[in-house]
């Protein structure tokens, strides 16, 4: 049996989110969190939230992932998910934003062999007891700066390579490359997951073949029925609607219990709509509701405007 995850999104796959898709949605094995920053101290700011704590998160399911360019950091941020309970950690060297990637960190990682290696190195010396993932792409600069890495890929103790077959400057341009991912399959002798563009069932279909385990990102986002519709039968589209309806409010009310009534969640619900438009048949017209809005009672009625207007795919 495959193994289908959520990839994580900054802004948008937060705690409130994993939740309300678990209630709503099947087919995921495990959730990738948001990359967290600054774990400067064992007792840091950005551990001791929602986000990260065992009394909202499944440690079984979710794994934590961590951005940074310090080895200390990481060890230190693997030491408090193991005590949390979580049976995984994750690293960022995927992150390809140059604010990011120009600081050595995220994607700008992989442009830096030398440096990252050791702290791998470093890490893996220090770090006992939860397995340690990596997600990353091909290169920042290059689509052969992660040749530099099979070899300590292979050595350290690492349980499994999430890789997105893009390089960091492309952003989410072009194709990601399956010809680069198959490639490397080979090489690698961890369990390799493989991220990308993976939007319908057809395209699955597809990346399965070379991989057994795949993260769905923009796909899932989209389309909340995608990993269901991988592993069982097409659903109805009036029953797809009517759950898709459910989810969106639910996710909603939660995003607004936990904002204490803010209108600020308005952004991060208009983020998730970016995706979620493209699920409905005419999802220009869909965006233009949700666009304009910048008040609850207005994302209410655009809400309910959308699932009375239009129909799911
Ligand atoms: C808005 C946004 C936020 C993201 N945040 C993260 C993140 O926090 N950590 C990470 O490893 N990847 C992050 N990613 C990358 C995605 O997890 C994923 O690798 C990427 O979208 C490619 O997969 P897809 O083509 O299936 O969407 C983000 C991507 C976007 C567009």
């Amino acid at each position: 049996m495959e193994t289908l995850s959520l990839a994580p999104f900054q802004g948008i796959t937060d705690v409130v989110y994993r939740n309300a898709f678990q209630k709503h949605f099947g087919g995921i094995d495990k959730f990738y969190t948001p990359f967290f920053t600054g774990i400067q101290k064992d007792n840091s700011k950005s551990l001791r939230g929602e986000e990260i704590s065992p009394e909202f998160n499944d440690v079984k399911t979710v794994v934590p992932q961590i951005l940074s360019n310090h080895a200390d950091e990481i060890i230190r941020f693997a030491n408090q998910c193991k005590s949390f309970g979580y049976k995984e950690f994750n690293l960022n060297m995927g992150c390809p934003f140059p604010r990011v990637a120009n600081k050595t960190r995220g994607c700008g990682l992989m442009a830096d062999p030398e440096r990252t290696t050791a702290m791998l190195n470093e890490v893996c010396m220090h770090v006992d007891g939860i397995d340690f993932s990596i997600k990353c792409r091909l290169g920042y600069y290059s689509d052969e700066e992660i040749y530099s890495f099979v070899d300590t890929f292979n050595t350290l103790p690492i349980s499994e390579i999430i890789l997105h077959p893009r390089i960091g400057k492309q952003m989410y341009t072009g194709e990601a490359s399956l010809e680069k991912f198959q490639a490397l399959i080979p090489l690698i002798n961890k369990p390799l997951v493989y991220n990308g563009d993976v939007f319908d069932v057809e395209k699955y279909n597809v990346v399965s073949k070379m991989s057994q385990a795949v993260a769905l990102g923009r796909g899932l986002l989209t389309n909340p029925f995608l990993a269901e519709e991988i592993r069982m039968a097409p659903k109805n589209l009036t029953e797809k609607k009517a759950r898709l309806h459910n989810f969106v409010v639910d996710l909603y009310v939660e995003r607004l219990r936990h904002a204490g009534g803010s209108p600020k969640i308005i952004g991060s619900m208009k983020e998730l709509w970016k995706y979620m438009m493209n699920i409905f048949d005419d999802p220009l017209n869909v965006w233009r509701k949700v666009k304009k809005v910048n008040h609850l009672d207005e994302y209410e009625q655009a809400v309910e405007l959308i699932f009375n207007e239009h129909n799911v795919l």
